[in-house]
């Protein structure tokens, strides 16, 4: 394998998912914080209070429309998993020399909105909030780490929700690009690599999770994503004016989509269904909407509102690299066909592959397939920015945590992404596996999904002493990553 030197190896997190102090620093509340923690079989909730003051809650899947005049808040007696998350907000000095100790090239973390503008509306941003995040970019450049910010991950300050109904609301855009103004100016120098919205393609499946957006119909989806299309271009179009050197990039969850058999009609709906990430990356990489989608609308009845200019600024605001998420991949049928787990996704079984314990399917074939799929639509720089296993770990009684299962899930994955680099001509930047340190899982809450390099002491219910430890996959991409990609061969510790 032979990767570029500057090839930036590193790994993921997202505020909500691992910052903790929730309330700390002056920092607001934000969408994460009133989702409970859920379970395998139980879905997440999100709690709110209705107009007549009733204290309910609904899951987060399948999410149905939040009762009009209510308000999302923290309840007494609920478990919030992103209050505490794994208590980054206290660890961050020993969690980076953990990542440099492994060789980390880049570090992918989210600003947390509601840290710096608590209600997200403010003009002027939280001082102590825009302190915390001075210290960890310096905290990751004691250590040549270079950090990647996404700038919205499914944290959208609580009060937008609560004053404005999210992102359906077009004076988000506002509020946002203040946000990205303060982080351009205040950051410029110490961040270089930003991503706007993390996985906007879910604001199609998770309206909540992607937006604050509490209607669940294709009119208020297609709304809202057009405005966080315009937020983003705008931002684009400022961080380029603040410093050129800034390269921002879109984000979303990606895979590979097979038709279950070679019957045409399983083949046109695998077309119909990779369109669903499509539409995304076709509006924010070539700057306006494909036909494709156009049609669908009409025949669907949405009416996108629009304002003069917003054509002109989604041509301007085109995003200069392709960000990704890769999990896995599934099967689309015109008959029955057992249903499959996914990052979000809906397919159904793929009988020639495996599926991890949460039922996703692992694919690290359909990696080479989605990375040729984008670089031949877009030919813009791709960064596969999440990837990776989620599995239960087993502390032994000396303390070591045997998992040659994510080692083998994640050299999989390496091996076809070096094919799609070194075989295919593919212009990759990086690759930050999931959830370097264990966190929280978005999708079900749990801690128990782990997919870290590093073992962090906590369970589902929020015990545990937080203490951190090596995994036997942190030595394993610690000589990943010494060997740039060369050496992917098992060790023995
Ligand atoms: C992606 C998200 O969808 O998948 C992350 O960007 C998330 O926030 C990751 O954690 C893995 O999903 P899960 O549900 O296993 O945490």
């Amino acid at each position: 394998m032979s990767l570029p030197q500057n090839f930036l190896w590193g790994g993921a997190t997202a505020a909500n998912q691992f910052e903790g102090g929730y309330t700390e620093g002056g920092k607001g509340l934000s969408t994460a914080d009133v989702i409970t923690a859920g379970s395998h079989t139980l879905a997440r909730q999100i709690t709110y209070t209705t107009k007549e003051g009733v204290e309910c809650a609904q899951p987060i899947m399948p999410f149905k429309d939040l009762p009009d005049g209510s308000k999302c808040g923290v309840q007494k007696g609920q478990y919030y998993p992103s209050h505490e998350g794994i208590d980054f907000y206290h660890h961050y000095k020993e969690d980076i020399a953990l990542f440099a100790e492994m060789g980390f090239k880049c570090f992918r973390l989210s600003i947390n909105w509601a840290r710096l503008f608590p209600m997200g509306d403010e003009k002027e941003p939280n001082e102590e909030g825009l302190k915390f995040y001075d210290n960890v970019f310096d905290e990751l450049r004691k250590y040549n780490i270079e950090p990647v910010v996404t700038i919205s991950h499914y944290e959208t300050p609580l009060e937008l929700v609560n004053q404005y109904g999210g992102w359906l609301d077009r004076r988000c855009i506002d509020f946002f690009v203040n946000y990205c103004n303060t982080l351009f100016t205040r950051y410029k120098g110490k961040v270089k690599y930003w991503m706007t919205f993390n996985e906007i393609n879910m604001m199609g499946f998770l309206p909540f999770f992607a937006g604050g957006v509490t209607k669940s119909n294709p009119q208020a989806q297609a709304q809202a994503v057009h405005h966080q299309f315009i937020a983003s271009a705008k931002a684009v179009k400022l961080g380029h004016q603040i410093d050129p050197e800034n390269q921002i990039g879109l984000m979303i969850a990606y895979g590979a989509t097979y038709g279950l058999t070679c019957k045409p009609e399983d083949q046109a709906l695998a077309m119909e269904d990779t369109r669903k990430r499509h539409f995304y990356s076709d509006v924010m990489s070539r700057g306006y909407y494909p036909a494709y989608k156009i049609k669908e609308y009409e025949r669907l009845g949405v009416k996108v509102s629009m304002e003069a200019g917003d054509e002109e600024l989604l041509k301007e605001g085109c995003v200069d690299y392709l960000a990704f998420s890769y999990y896995t991949s599934h099967c689309v049928t015109s008959e029955e066909g057992e249903a499959i787990g996914g990052n979000f996704s809906m397919g159904v079984k793929n009988p020639y592959i495996k599926a991890s314990d949460w039922g996703w399917q692992i694919d690290g074939i359909g990696l080479r397939i989605a990375l040729n799929a984008l670089w031949e639509r877009y030919q813009k720089p791709l960064f596969i920015v999440e990837n990776g296993l989620g599995a239960v770990d087993k502390v032994e009684e000396d303390g070591s945590i045997q998992d040659d299962y994510r080692i083998a899930y994640l050299k999989e994955h390496i091996e076809e992404m070096d094919k799609a680099v070194n075989q295919d001509g593919v212009e990759l930047m990086g690759y930050t596996p999931w959830g370097c340190i264990d966190l929280v899982s978005a999708g079900t809450g749990e801690m128990k999904k782990r997919y870290g390099f590093i073992y962090v002491d906590r369970d589902d219910n929020g015990n545990g002493s937080l203490a951190r430890s090596r995994k036997k996959s942190f030595h394993w991409y610690q000589q990943v990553i010494e060997s740039n990609g060369a050496n992917l061969k098992d060790i023995q510790l």
